[in-house]
Formats: C-alpha cells, structure tokens, sequence
C-alpha cells in the first residue's frame, strides 16, 4: 500500500485521483484549502479508513504528515474566472506551494507529479501542440497569473530533479471536464451544460472558432497514473486530440439535452489572449506510457457531466 498526498484532493481533478488511489488500495491523504474545492467531492470517501482530509493551504509549509511515497502537487484554481478573482493566491500556490510540495518529497524520498497545463504554450503559434513546443505567453496579460506561474512551477520541479535528484515528474493536462466540476466555474463545459439545462441561451466567446479538445475526466485520470508510476520526468501531454471549435462544441451540447429551448448567443471575447486554436500531441504519452488517448467518447462524457449536473440543478 503506497501513501499518496494529493494537493486540491477536494477539487474536480484531484478527488477523482482520490476515488481511484482508494480503489486501487492505496492509502490517501488529500491537503486542501476548499479555495474551490469542495468538502461534497470528497465526503464520499470519509468512511474509507485510507482516506485523510486535511485542510490546509500549501502556500503555507506543510503540517506533519507520514512519510509519502507520491506527492501529487494539483492544487490550483483552473478557471479563467478564477484569473481575476483570485489571482495571487494562483501566483501563490504555483510558486510557494510548489515549492512546498517539493520539499515534502524531497524529504521522504518521494516521487513527486506536477499537474502543469496546455495553457503553458499560450497562444500557441506551433499546431498541433508537442512538449518541446516553448509556447507563446504574454507575461502581463489578464492570463499570466496562472500561465506563467505553472511555467515557473515546471521549472522549480525541473531544478528539484536536476539538483536534488528528487523523482519528479510534469504532466501538461489539456481541457478536462466531467463530474464534479462546478456549474458556476466559468469553463466551457459547464458554461454551456447549466446554460441549457437551464434554457439559457450558450454564450459563445468571440466568432467561436476558436477550437479546443475535451477529454472526459476518467481518461486523463488514467494517464495521470500511468505517469506517476512511470519513472518519467516528462513534461507529457495528456488531452484528447480530436479538436472542436467552440461553436459546435456548443450545438453539440443543445442537441444533447432535449427540449432545451437555449439558442447560441455570441458574446464579446471575457479576457485577451484567448487561445485560438489547442490540441495536443499525444505521442510522447502513447510511447512512454501506453496512454494511447480517450477511450469515452464526447458524446458519452457530456451525457455523464450533463446527469451530474442536473441532479445539481
Ligand atoms: N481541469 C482542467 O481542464 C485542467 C487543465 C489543465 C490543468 N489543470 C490543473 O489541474 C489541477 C486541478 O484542476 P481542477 O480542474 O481540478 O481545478 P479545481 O479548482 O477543481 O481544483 C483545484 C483544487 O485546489 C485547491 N486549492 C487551490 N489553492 C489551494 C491552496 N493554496 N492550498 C490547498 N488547496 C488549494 C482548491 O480548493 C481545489 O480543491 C490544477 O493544478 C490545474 O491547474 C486542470
């Protein structure tokens, strides 16, 4: 039984990490500040006497906690809402926190996984994107906070591993969406999920051709593990290749709830530097792990999210 240490094990990607550690047997500890988790994503696992939640923010050095075997550093805000909304505690936890995480690994001697992002390549100019891609990032736009501070958490990570040899390893996760995200959380997926499961018209950003890939929760989950019991250091990219513009993505979501009245509305772009166009590469994933891309479809997913978020509404 390994003892695992999720940051942000309350939040969308983090709890379902949890879910599967726990099914897996392993015991685990999720640290989280509830900044947007939520106490609802874990509250299924408080019975499991593998599981501990502790509250806390990892900006702030970590509290005792048993020796670990993976740190699996995925505490952060994702949301472009969140850009502005909390933009220096996202400064604060990809650069403290970071930090913070990978002392706790460098003093157990465990492996330690950072969840990075697509949007460390900006507005890529190189299509479809490969991790040796630099990226396009304006350091002082509206999105900088968290682009360039995942970029600086991926370069202390790359420092612990070439300084201190701890096993570190950067994953580059694209748009994931499913249960547990939350309605209100500004991406989107559950932009458009609420807004038509509420008749709303599905504002789209721009001319919507602006393109993005969505992979359902289980399947970047999956890669994740792959990832972390590999001894990769990466960066890998996980995400699904099959690219949609914005636009049908949301005819896609009107015609996947019935009777909805919603229409499309096109509203001005929210924040500059809106990627234009984002895909991933995956055959360093498919090479290295095996992760040979998504395995439930977009039509599946969305019908999964869409059950979640009714039962919400
Ligand atoms: N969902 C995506 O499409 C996506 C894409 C790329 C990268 N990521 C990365 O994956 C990770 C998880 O994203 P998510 O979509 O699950 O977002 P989320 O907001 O649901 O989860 C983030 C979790 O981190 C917690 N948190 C934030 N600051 C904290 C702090 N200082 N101390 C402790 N806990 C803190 C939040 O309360 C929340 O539970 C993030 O690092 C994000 O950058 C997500």
């Amino acid at each position: 039984m390994a003892h695992i240490l999720i940051t942000g094990g309350a939040g969308f990607i983090g709890s379902h990490l949890c879910g599967k550690y726990l099914l897996r047997g392993d015991r685990v500890t999720a640290v989280d500040s509830f900044l947007t988790g939520s106490e609802e994503n874990v509250a299924r696992f408080s019975e499991n006497k593998n599981f501990t939640l502790i509250r806390h923010d990892v900006s702030e050095p970590f509290p005792e906690i048993d020796k670990t075997d993976f740190v699996l550093h995925f505490a952060c805000p994702a949301s472009p809402v969140d850009f502005t909304r909390v933009p220096l505690e996202i400064l604060r936890v990809d650069s403290l926190g970071t930090f913070n995480a990978l002392e706790l690994a460098k003093k157990d001697g465990a492996r330690f996984l950072l969840a990075s992002t697509s949007e460390v390549y900006g507005d890529p100019l190189v299509h479809p994107q490969t991790e040796d891609y630099w990226g396009n990032v304006n350091p002082t736009g509206l999105r900088s906070c968290y682009d360039e501070a995942k970029r600086f958490a991926e370069a202390a990570t790359m420092v612990y591993l070439r300084k201190y040899e701890v096993n570190t390893g950067i994953v580059r996760i694209f748009n994931t969406y499913g249960p547990r995200m939350r309605l209100d959380d500004g991406r989107v997926v559950p932009n458009f999920c609420g807004q038509a499961l509420r008749n709303e018209p599905l504002t789209v950003y721009g001319d919507g051709k602006q393109t993005r890939s969505f992979c359902f929760v289980d399947d970047l989950v999956d890669g994740i593990m792959r990832l972390v019991d590999s001894n990769e250091h990466g960066p890998v990219n996980i995400g699904n290749p099959d690219e949609h513009t914005i636009l049908d993505f949301a005819k896609f979501v009107v015609e996947a709830v019935p009777g909805t009245r919603s229409r499309i509305e096109f509203v001005p772009l929210k924040f500059t530097d809106d990627p234009k166009q984002r895909r991933p590469v995956i055959a360093r994933a498919q090479k290295l792990l095996g992760w040979n891309g998504p395995k439930v479809t977009l039509k599946e997913g969305i019908a999964k999210t869409l059950d979640y978020f009714r039962a919400r509404l």
